[in-house]
Protein backbone atom coordinates (compact mmCIF):
# COMPACT_ATOMS: atom_id res chain seq x y z
CA UNK A 1 0.00 0.00 0.00
CA UNK A 2 1.10 3.34 -0.57
CA UNK A 3 1.26 5.35 1.97
CA UNK A 4 -0.86 8.50 1.99
CA UNK A 5 2.68 10.97 3.81
CA UNK A 6 6.30 9.47 3.99
CA UNK A 7 9.34 11.37 5.63
CA UNK A 8 12.24 9.53 4.69
CA UNK A 9 15.15 11.59 6.20
CA UNK A 10 13.90 14.51 6.61
CA UNK A 11 16.39 17.23 7.95
CA UNK A 12 15.36 21.22 8.56
CA UNK A 13 15.81 23.95 10.37
CA UNK A 14 15.83 27.73 10.78
CA UNK A 15 19.54 29.42 9.51
CA UNK A 16 22.22 27.38 11.47
CA UNK A 17 19.77 25.74 14.01
CA UNK A 18 18.34 22.10 12.97
CA UNK A 19 14.81 22.03 14.29
CA UNK A 20 14.09 18.37 12.64
CA UNK A 21 16.78 15.76 12.32
CA UNK A 22 16.51 12.65 10.00
CA UNK A 23 12.78 11.78 10.60
CA UNK A 24 11.25 8.86 8.91
CA UNK A 25 7.75 8.17 9.10
CA UNK A 26 4.90 7.06 7.53
CA UNK A 27 0.56 7.57 7.50
CA UNK A 28 -1.31 5.18 5.88
CA UNK A 29 -4.18 5.92 4.07
CA UNK A 30 -6.32 6.20 6.69
CA UNK A 31 -4.50 6.02 9.74
CA UNK A 32 -3.97 8.37 12.62
CA UNK A 33 -0.40 8.84 13.75
CA UNK A 34 0.18 11.20 16.95
CA UNK A 35 3.62 13.01 17.17
CA UNK A 36 4.11 14.09 20.67
CA UNK A 37 6.75 15.85 22.71
CA UNK A 38 7.40 18.34 25.22
CA UNK A 39 7.62 22.07 23.92
CA UNK A 40 10.56 23.70 21.57
CA UNK A 41 11.23 19.68 20.57
CA UNK A 42 10.54 20.40 16.75
CA UNK A 43 6.69 19.17 16.27
CA UNK A 44 5.59 22.33 14.74
CA UNK A 45 8.58 22.32 12.40
CA UNK A 46 8.10 18.67 11.06
CA UNK A 47 4.89 19.45 9.65
CA UNK A 48 5.89 22.98 8.07
CA UNK A 49 8.66 21.06 6.67
CA UNK A 50 6.14 18.34 5.69
CA UNK A 51 3.73 21.13 4.26
CA UNK A 52 6.24 23.06 2.68
CA UNK A 53 6.56 26.01 4.87
CA UNK A 54 10.07 24.74 5.86
CA UNK A 55 12.71 23.85 3.26
CA UNK A 56 14.09 20.26 3.44
CA UNK A 57 17.69 20.36 3.75
CA UNK A 58 18.03 16.39 3.30
CA UNK A 59 16.13 13.60 2.96
CA UNK A 60 12.40 13.27 1.01
CA UNK A 61 8.86 14.26 1.50
CA UNK A 62 6.58 12.06 -0.44
CA UNK A 63 2.48 12.93 -0.97
CA UNK A 64 0.44 9.51 -1.95
CA UNK A 65 4.07 8.39 -3.26
CA UNK A 66 4.36 11.39 -5.32
CA UNK A 67 8.33 13.20 -4.41
CA UNK A 68 6.85 16.73 -3.43
CA UNK A 69 10.25 17.86 -1.31
CA UNK A 70 10.99 20.28 -3.83
CA UNK A 71 7.30 21.69 -4.19
CA UNK A 72 5.48 24.80 -2.61
CA UNK A 73 2.77 24.77 -0.19
CA UNK A 74 -0.24 24.83 -2.65
CA UNK A 75 1.01 22.31 -5.03
CA UNK A 76 0.83 20.18 -2.43
CA UNK A 77 -2.65 21.33 -1.16
CA UNK A 78 -3.87 20.62 -4.74
CA UNK A 79 -2.44 17.20 -4.43
CA UNK A 80 -4.70 16.73 -1.08
CA UNK A 81 -2.62 17.99 1.42
CA UNK A 82 -4.00 20.08 4.30
CA UNK A 83 -3.03 21.56 7.44
CA UNK A 84 -4.06 23.03 10.29
CA UNK A 85 -1.67 25.50 11.74
CA UNK A 86 -1.24 25.80 15.60
CA UNK A 87 -1.23 29.56 15.33
CA UNK A 88 -4.80 31.38 15.17
CA UNK A 89 -5.10 31.87 11.65
CA UNK A 90 -8.15 32.98 10.68
CA UNK A 91 -9.82 36.22 9.84
CA UNK A 92 -11.14 37.85 13.08
CA UNK A 93 -13.11 40.02 12.00
CA UNK A 94 -14.79 37.95 8.96
CA UNK A 95 -17.39 35.44 9.25
CA UNK A 96 -17.03 31.50 9.63
CA UNK A 97 -18.77 31.64 6.04
CA UNK A 98 -16.15 34.55 4.74
CA UNK A 99 -13.02 32.94 6.44
CA UNK A 100 -14.45 29.18 4.88
CA UNK A 101 -15.03 30.97 1.29
CA UNK A 102 -11.06 31.89 1.10
CA UNK A 103 -10.44 28.19 1.80
CA UNK A 104 -12.08 27.63 -1.28
CA UNK A 105 -12.58 31.03 -3.36
CA UNK A 106 -14.53 30.46 -6.53
CA UNK A 107 -15.81 26.87 -5.49
CA UNK A 108 -18.93 26.38 -6.96
CA UNK A 109 -19.40 23.49 -4.63
CA UNK A 110 -18.85 25.28 -1.69
CA UNK A 111 -22.55 24.72 0.12
CA UNK A 112 -22.43 20.96 -0.57
CA UNK A 113 -18.69 20.85 0.89
CA UNK A 114 -19.95 22.89 3.84
CA UNK A 115 -22.86 20.41 4.57
CA UNK A 116 -20.61 17.69 4.53
CA UNK A 117 -17.86 19.69 7.06
CA UNK A 118 -21.09 21.20 9.28
CA UNK A 119 -21.94 17.01 9.99
CA UNK A 120 -18.98 16.80 11.85
CA UNK A 121 -19.29 20.82 13.57
CA UNK A 122 -22.75 22.00 13.30
CA UNK A 123 -21.55 24.75 15.67
CA UNK A 124 -20.18 26.48 12.53
CA UNK A 125 -23.70 25.73 11.02
CA UNK A 126 -25.07 27.94 13.86
CA UNK A 127 -22.49 30.53 13.58
CA UNK A 128 -22.57 30.78 9.52
CA UNK A 129 -23.05 34.61 9.88
CA UNK A 130 -21.12 35.12 13.06
CA UNK A 131 -18.15 37.05 13.21
CA UNK A 132 -14.92 34.53 13.82
CA UNK A 133 -13.72 36.45 16.78
CA UNK A 134 -16.61 36.33 18.93
CA UNK A 135 -16.23 32.02 18.85
CA UNK A 136 -15.07 30.38 21.99
CA UNK A 137 -11.32 29.35 21.49
CA UNK A 138 -12.62 25.39 20.72
CA UNK A 139 -14.86 27.17 18.15
CA UNK A 140 -12.18 29.01 16.36
CA UNK A 141 -10.28 25.71 16.22
CA UNK A 142 -13.30 23.72 15.10
CA UNK A 143 -13.19 26.40 12.38
CA UNK A 144 -9.42 25.75 11.45
CA UNK A 145 -10.38 22.08 10.96
CA UNK A 146 -13.29 22.71 8.97
CA UNK A 147 -11.18 24.94 6.92
CA UNK A 148 -8.75 22.25 5.95
CA UNK A 149 -11.38 19.89 5.42
CA UNK A 150 -13.32 21.91 3.03
CA UNK A 151 -10.46 21.10 0.67
CA UNK A 152 -11.42 17.43 0.30
CA UNK A 153 -7.60 16.46 2.39
CA UNK A 154 -6.21 12.33 1.85
CA UNK A 155 -3.95 13.73 4.66
CA UNK A 156 -4.93 16.33 7.21
CA UNK A 157 -1.76 17.97 9.58
CA UNK A 158 -3.32 19.12 12.83
CA UNK A 159 -1.10 21.29 15.06
CA UNK A 160 -2.72 20.96 18.66
CA UNK A 161 -5.90 21.90 18.36
CA UNK A 162 -6.45 20.80 21.83
CA UNK A 163 -4.01 23.42 23.05
CA UNK A 164 -6.11 25.68 25.93
CA UNK A 165 -9.66 23.90 25.68
CA UNK A 166 -11.01 22.70 28.31
CA UNK A 167 -11.88 18.70 28.67
CA UNK A 168 -15.46 18.92 27.74
CA UNK A 169 -14.88 20.56 24.47
CA UNK A 170 -11.37 18.50 23.96
CA UNK A 171 -13.81 15.50 24.17
CA UNK A 172 -16.05 16.70 21.70
CA UNK A 173 -13.33 17.88 19.24
CA UNK A 174 -11.59 14.26 19.53
CA UNK A 175 -15.27 12.68 18.46
CA UNK A 176 -15.79 14.92 15.50
CA UNK A 177 -12.57 14.69 14.51
CA UNK A 178 -13.08 10.53 15.07
CA UNK A 179 -16.05 10.81 13.18
CA UNK A 180 -14.51 12.58 10.15
CA UNK A 181 -11.99 10.05 9.47
CA UNK A 182 -14.40 7.21 9.49
CA UNK A 183 -16.54 8.99 7.27
CA UNK A 184 -13.65 10.26 4.79
CA UNK A 185 -10.83 7.62 5.47
CA UNK A 186 -8.72 10.52 5.59
CA UNK A 187 -5.57 10.15 7.30
CA UNK A 188 -4.37 12.62 9.81
CA UNK A 189 -0.83 13.55 11.16
CA UNK A 190 -1.90 15.21 14.64
CA UNK A 191 0.69 16.59 16.90
CA UNK A 192 -0.17 16.92 20.64
CA UNK A 193 0.43 17.43 24.00
CA UNK A 194 -2.53 16.56 25.12
CA UNK A 195 -1.72 12.91 25.81
CA UNK A 196 -5.00 11.18 26.99
CA UNK A 197 -6.77 12.96 23.80
CA UNK A 198 -4.38 11.93 21.46
CA UNK A 199 -4.27 8.27 22.77
CA UNK A 200 -7.88 7.72 22.43
CA UNK A 201 -7.92 8.99 19.14
CA UNK A 202 -4.31 7.71 17.46
CA UNK A 203 -3.24 4.38 15.84
CA UNK A 204 0.31 4.75 16.82
CA UNK A 205 2.04 7.36 18.06
CA UNK A 206 5.93 8.55 17.73
CA UNK A 207 7.69 10.92 20.48
CA UNK A 208 9.76 13.72 19.36
CA UNK A 209 12.95 14.81 21.26
CA UNK A 210 15.03 17.52 19.65
CA UNK A 211 13.76 17.44 16.33
CA UNK A 212 14.23 13.22 16.55
CA UNK A 213 11.67 10.44 16.99
CA UNK A 214 13.25 8.35 20.20
CA UNK A 215 9.80 6.15 20.37
CA UNK A 216 6.99 4.98 18.41
CA UNK A 217 4.21 2.21 19.29
CA UNK A 218 0.76 1.34 19.00
CA UNK A 219 -1.57 4.19 20.33
CA UNK A 220 -3.61 3.40 23.09
CA UNK A 221 -6.06 5.48 25.82
CA UNK A 222 -4.23 3.05 28.93
CA UNK A 223 -0.89 3.56 27.60
CA UNK A 224 -1.37 7.82 28.03
CA UNK A 225 0.92 7.40 31.36
CA UNK A 226 3.66 5.15 30.05
CA UNK A 227 3.87 7.72 26.93
CA UNK A 228 3.71 10.69 29.80
CA UNK A 229 6.40 9.23 31.54
CA UNK A 230 8.62 8.99 28.24
CA UNK A 231 8.04 12.20 27.45
CA UNK A 232 9.19 13.87 30.25
CA UNK A 233 12.42 11.61 30.20
N1 LIG B 1 10.88 30.84 13.06
C1 LIG B 1 11.85 30.30 13.79
N2 LIG B 1 13.11 30.81 13.76
C2 LIG B 1 14.09 30.25 14.48
N3 LIG B 1 13.96 29.18 15.29
C3 LIG B 1 12.73 28.65 15.38
C4 LIG B 1 11.60 29.17 14.64
N4 LIG B 1 10.51 28.43 14.92
C5 LIG B 1 10.92 27.49 15.79
N5 LIG B 1 12.25 27.60 16.06
C6 LIG B 1 13.04 26.74 16.95
O1 LIG B 1 12.96 25.40 16.47
C7 LIG B 1 12.84 24.46 17.57
C8 LIG B 1 11.56 23.67 17.40
O2 LIG B 1 10.43 24.56 17.50
P1 LIG B 1 8.96 24.07 17.18
O3 LIG B 1 8.10 25.26 17.16
O4 LIG B 1 8.98 23.19 16.00
O5 LIG B 1 8.67 23.17 18.48
P2 LIG B 1 7.29 22.56 19.00
O6 LIG B 1 7.61 21.16 19.40
O7 LIG B 1 6.22 22.79 18.01
O8 LIG B 1 7.01 23.44 20.32
P3 LIG B 1 5.61 23.85 20.98
O9 LIG B 1 5.12 22.62 21.69
O10 LIG B 1 5.97 24.93 21.94
O11 LIG B 1 4.68 24.32 19.90
C9 LIG B 1 12.87 25.32 18.84
O12 LIG B 1 14.19 25.30 19.33
C10 LIG B 1 12.48 26.69 18.36
O13 LIG B 1 13.05 27.68 19.17
MG1 LIG C 1 4.45 23.78 18.09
Amino acid sequence: MTAALQLENVTSGYGSAIAVRSVSLSVEPGEILAIVGKNGMGKSSLLKTAMGFLAVRDGQVRVAGQDVTRLPPHTRRDLALAYAPQEKTIFQDLTVQENLRLALPGDREFAARFERVAHWFPVLGQRFHQRAGTLSGGEQKMLIVARGMLTGPKIFLLDEVAEGLQPSVVARLGEALARMRADTGTALLVVEQHIPFVMSLADRFAILKAGEIVETGQAAADNAAVIEEHMRI
